[in-house]
């Protein structure tokens, strides 16, 4: 903490949005639209710079910036080459596993490369690869907390019950398992103050 920050707590700030560089701005915009359902909301040259701004959320002119200027050959993430070599991961929330389970068939069919699933015991995790190679994650909460990292294999093609069955059971035998309320309440604790919700 640096001098004169001391006491002050930091002020109210919320994630809101990343830009991406990309060697084809509208492939990629594409992939965005048509897969995951994103609008543009605006877009445009800013001198030699193509830029797409796209959301699925009005409270956010943006969250995904796309523009042109990727450099080729970016070498790879040296611990594992399924992650980003700068962005890990870009990771977006879904309210159901059926809907997890639709994004899979989307994707599929939508040009990503690399699927798989996952459980970290406070959400379930569908990943893959954009057309450019970014890893991006869609997760389901769950109702539990267990230490992170949590990983474990998911078949999305078991039913809910079952899924959620297994997972909760894996969380109560796990190390700092706690309910995902207990959880929230307790990092609320620790955080600077939040945006009303
Ligand atoms: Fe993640």
């Amino acid at each position: 903490m640096t001098q004169g920050t001391k006491s002050k707590s930091p002020p109210m700030l919320k994630f809101s949005h990343i830009g991406l560089v990309t060697s084809d701005v509208s492939a990629m915009a594409r992939f965005y639209v048509d897969v995951l359902g994103f609008v543009i909301t605006d877009q445009g040259d800013f001198g030699d710079m193509k830029v797409v701004f796209m959301s699925r959320d009005p409270e956010d002119h943006h969250q995904i910036v796309l523009t042109n200027g990727r450099p080729a050959n970016i070498p790879k993430n040296t611990v594992d080459p399924d992650f980003g070599p700068v962005i890990q991961q870009i990771s977006f929330k879904m309210p159901s596993l059926a809907d997890l389970r639709d994004m899979r068939g989307r994707l599929e069919t939508g040009g990503a490369t690399g699927i798989t699933t996952a459980a970290h015991g406070n959400a379930w995790s569908l990943y893959a690869h954009d057309p450019e190679g970014n890893y991006i994650e869609f997760f389901v909460d769950t109702d539990w907390y267990a230490n992170q990292p949590f990983y474990v294999p998911l078949d999305l093609n078991k039913s809910d019950a079952e899924i959620i069955e297994e997972t909760e059971t894996m969380c109560r035998n796990s190390a700092g398992f706690k309910s995902i309320a207990q959880w929230r309440s307790d990092i609320a604790e620790v955080m600077p103050p939040q945006f009303p919700r």
